[in-house]
């Protein structure tokens, strides 16, 4: 066997789950902000699938491997670790102990390094309080290996416990229920315990010096103490959220939601850590108006960490799914205008990123070939969106929300604590409704492997788009020279999200004069609006019309906030202001040291920057 050949089952990892399969996890980790690291052991129960088998293989990203040995003998284990292969990490391979036995339970001593992928260590002055470090970790899609040796693919799954050490002043979290803490010289313990099976990149853990507040009957919210209160407003819909989820999905097996408020450079702009969700703070608009990220979250309760996808390649079946149970929750708790609404203004984003990654690219497929390509290279909005539009298109075909609900609540009762493909969730779908109804029709290859649009947008309600319509083509209409023909009536009864479509509509017509983007910002005030995804928008609109004024607000904005869906694109439009070139590639590069590896290694991709 090639020493660093990847598994048959899994593109993106080295593992053997068919040969020897982990089945729990035990972590005893040392958090050292002094040096970066944590460092401690793991005990990995594993068992044993095919006969004969002599070895379990694992994933390791640049650990420093101490010993492995037999956790039930202390017996040293034999173990080799093949070349870094840049992305991926290693091949990390164990003799079993020689007996007949299933069974094993191994011990690994290790430490990672300051480097490690799927963890951010930052100083004091990236934090509100300014005074104490913090680290938190990201590990989908493939940096749990950069952390804890395993099986780091989405097709095994394993319940885990941890024991954390860090210093007395911060509070340790993880994706698991709190199991106590406990003084130990000087330092604390804290325990947790996940007893529900999760694939490891839903392993994930925080330490800073936070606090927490209620919010609802199964959920704390916790950030630094700087923003507690605002947290606790912003998000005080979870409960009905929760509630609302679980009318859609069925009962919620994970016991408590909790939220954590990250500090600004978390990468994403939600994280579905079970039991306790990372959230970025460019979520805190003031108005709850974009609280929709955390329904989408409580829905990857059942699509994603119940029913999981059992490779990168099959991503949609996590995201699209969730994407629509997000809708769904939002249709319920507004209306079902502002459940098309979201689906609609989504239609011309994702119109966007297939002209950008260009019509023909194997990346825009629902169903991707990931062999060669790393899932962070892979990710787009295309699975979100596509994903959910052929949800849309299947419910239609088989007769409405009515018949497909029921269909999705025996889904995930069929599938939960499993993982699987897109070819398991197709003869699902068939066997179901193929007495019931005529599903002939569907055409499985073309939504599931052409790449491009979907073949078919469904007829979306539009009624809150219309008014967003007529006032855009008022101003894209407008000469630019008698005053402005929109007035601050014209947004009177506005939504958030209709100012967020509304400014969409713009950035999508040709560069418009800065006199009447001027203008436009008298009636509208987007300087110095709150709401990230307004303020990303407006920006980018300045931005194509070449207003050098706004420059200096788009840097210091980008090098606060670390959300590659906003850094990303104002990176690459900076990139193409010929002017702006050199000024924006000399910024990533003074900024890159304080960005968590897959913003810094996504970037230097956009900005073709080789090293
Ligand atoms: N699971 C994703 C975030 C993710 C995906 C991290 C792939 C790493 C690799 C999360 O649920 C997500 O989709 N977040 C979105 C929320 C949005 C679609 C409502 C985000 O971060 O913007
Ligand atoms: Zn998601």
């Amino acid at each position: 066997m090639e020493k660093s050949e990847l598994s048959p089952l899994d593109p993106s990892s080295f593992s053997r789950p068919e040969l020897a399969v982990v089945t729990n996890i035990a972590i005893n980790l040392n958090v050292n902000f002094d040096k970066k690291i944590l460092a401690g052991s793991v005990e990995l129960t594993v068992k044993k699938v095919s006969e004969g088998v002599t070895e379990v293989v694992l994933d390791a990203l640049k650990l420093n491997i101490a010993s492995v040995y037999n956790a039930e003998t202390d017996e040293k284990l034999k173990y080799e670790i093949s070349d870094h292969v840049p992305d991926y990490g290693s091949k990390f391979t164990i003799q079993l102990p020689e007996t007949d036995r299933e069974i094993f339970k191994i011990g690994i001593q290790y430490e990672t390094r300051p480097d490690a992928t799927g963890l951010q260590w930052l100083s004091p002055k990236a934090t509100a309080g300014k005074k104490h470090p913090y680290v938190f970790s990201q590990f989908q899609p493939t940096h749990a290996r950069s952390v804890i040796p395993c099986q780091d693919t989405p097709g095994v799954k394993t319940p885990y416990t941890a024991t954390i050490s860090a210093p007395q002043e911060f509070t340790v979290l993880m994706s698991a229920i709190r199991d106590g803490t406990k003084e130990l010289h000087g330092g604390k313990l804290s325990h947790f315990v996940q007893k529900v099976p999760i694939p490891s990149y839903l392993i994930a853990l925080a330490v800073g010096v936070l606090q927490s507040r209620q919010i609802g009957p199964r959920s704390h919210i916790w950030s630094e103490k700087e923003i507690i209160e605002e947290c606790a407003y912003e998000f005080s819909e979870t409960e009905r959220q929760l509630k609302t989820a679980e009318d859609i999905c069925g009962d919620y097996v994970w016991g408590i939601y909790d939220l954590l408020v990250l500090p600004p450079s978390f990468p994403y702009g939600g994280m579905e850590n079970p039991c306790l969700t990372f959230v970025t703070p460019t979520l805190l608009a003031g108005d709850k108006s974009l609280a929709n990220v955390v329904a989408h979250e409580i829905a990857h309760s059942w699509t994603g960490n119940l029913v999981t996808n059992r490779n990168f390649e099959h991503f949609w079946l996590n995201e699209g799914f969730t994407n629509f149970i997000e809708r769904k929750i939002k249709g319920r708790l507004e209306s079902p205008q502002c459940q098309d609404f979201e689906a609609y203004i989504h239609v011309s984003e994702l119109e966007e990123t297939v002209n950008r990654m260009g019509k023909t690219n194997p990346l825009t497929q629902l169903v991707l070939n990931l062999k060669g390509v790393h899932p962070d290279d892979s990710f787009s909005i295309i699975p979100y969106e596509k994903g959910q539009t052929f949800l849309r298109y299947l419910e239609a075909t088989v007769g409405g929300p009515e018949v497909f609900e029921p269909f999705l609540k025996t889904y995930f009762d069929t599938f939960k604590y499993k993982s699987i493909e897109t070819s398991d969730f197709k003869s699902f779908f068939e066997n179901y409704f193929s007495e019931k109804t005529d599903i002939s029709s569907i055409d499985w290859d073309t939504w599931l492997y052409s790449p491009g649009m979907p073949p078919v947008i469904p007829d979306y309600d539009k009624s809150l788009a219309t008014a967003c319509d007529e006032v855009a083509e008022k101003f894209l209409n407008w000469n630019g020279e008698e005053s402005i023909p929109i007035t601050s009536k014209d947004k009177e009864n506005f939504r958030t999200a209709q100012l967020i479509y509304l400014l969409q509509v713009i950035l999508q017509a040709p560069a418009q004069p800065i006199v009447k983007l001027q203008a436009l910002n008298d009636v509208f005030s987007f300087d110095g609006v709150k709401n990230s995804e307004i303020k990303f928008r407006w920006l980018r609109i300045c931005i194509k019309s070449h207003w050098e004024e706004k420059v200096d607000t788009v840097f210091s904005w980008i090098n606060i906030i670390g959300r590659m869906k906003f850094v990303r694109p104002l990176y690459r439009d900076m990139f193409s202001w010929e002017q702006m070139r050199k000024k924006t590639l000399e910024n990533f590069k003074a900024n890159r040291q304080y960005m968590m590896h897959v913003s810094a290694f996504t970037l230097a991709k956009d900005l073709h920057i080789e090293d």
